[in-house]
């Protein structure tokens, strides 16, 4: 069979190119923990308010008996609530969001915390954080026409003692 050089050239080159970004999309992926969320949780999301985990009074960190924190916050046009709260570094931490409305995305900038809050499920994101500071904690999914105010805040502390 024959194949023009010129053909030949362009076939290496483009080759080599998707195997670049290929590479890429895998070093990222490796290098950052990221990997798609695992958990699939069902929850009647007319009735979160109602739910013990999901109401106001309940939302929020914890820290768990075995040291890790839980923090529990509900997405919602327009704002992430808790509006801020605030959770120790390098402890594992186990992230837990539900929506009321409609779908919400949720990413904390230099961190691999970033979801979507999808109606009717639980997002769950298990992390250690590993930079002190405070960070924003914003909505990548359009929402509606305040989705562009759509944040809340993050305090990662030192650890105490
Ligand atoms: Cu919530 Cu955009």
């Amino acid at each position: 069979m024959h194949i023009d050089p010129l053909e030949r050239t362009w076939v290496v080159v483009v080759g080599l190119l998707t195997a670049m970004m290929l590479g890429t999309i895998f070093y990222t992926a490796w290098s950052g923990d990221i990997h798609p969320p695992s958990n699939v949780e069902v929850i009647d999301s007319t009735r979160l308010h109602l739910t013990e985990e999901f109401a106001e009074d309940n939302l929020g960190a914890k820290t768990q008996p075995d040291g890790s924190v839980r923090v529990t916050m509900v997405a919602t046009r327009y704002g992430f609530y808790p509006q801020h709260i605030e959770v120790p570094v390098d402890t594992p931490i186990t992230f837990r969001f539900a929506t009321p409305d409609v779908l919400h995305g949720l990413h904390i900038p230099g961190t691999n915390v970033d979801t979507m809050v999808i109606p009717g499920f639980v997002s769950e994101v298990n992390t250690v954080l590993q930079n002190t500071g405070t960070f924003p904690m914003y909505c990548n999914e359009y929402c509606g026409l305040g989705h562009h105010d759509m944040w809340s805040r993050v305090t990662i502390t030192s650890k105490q003692g």
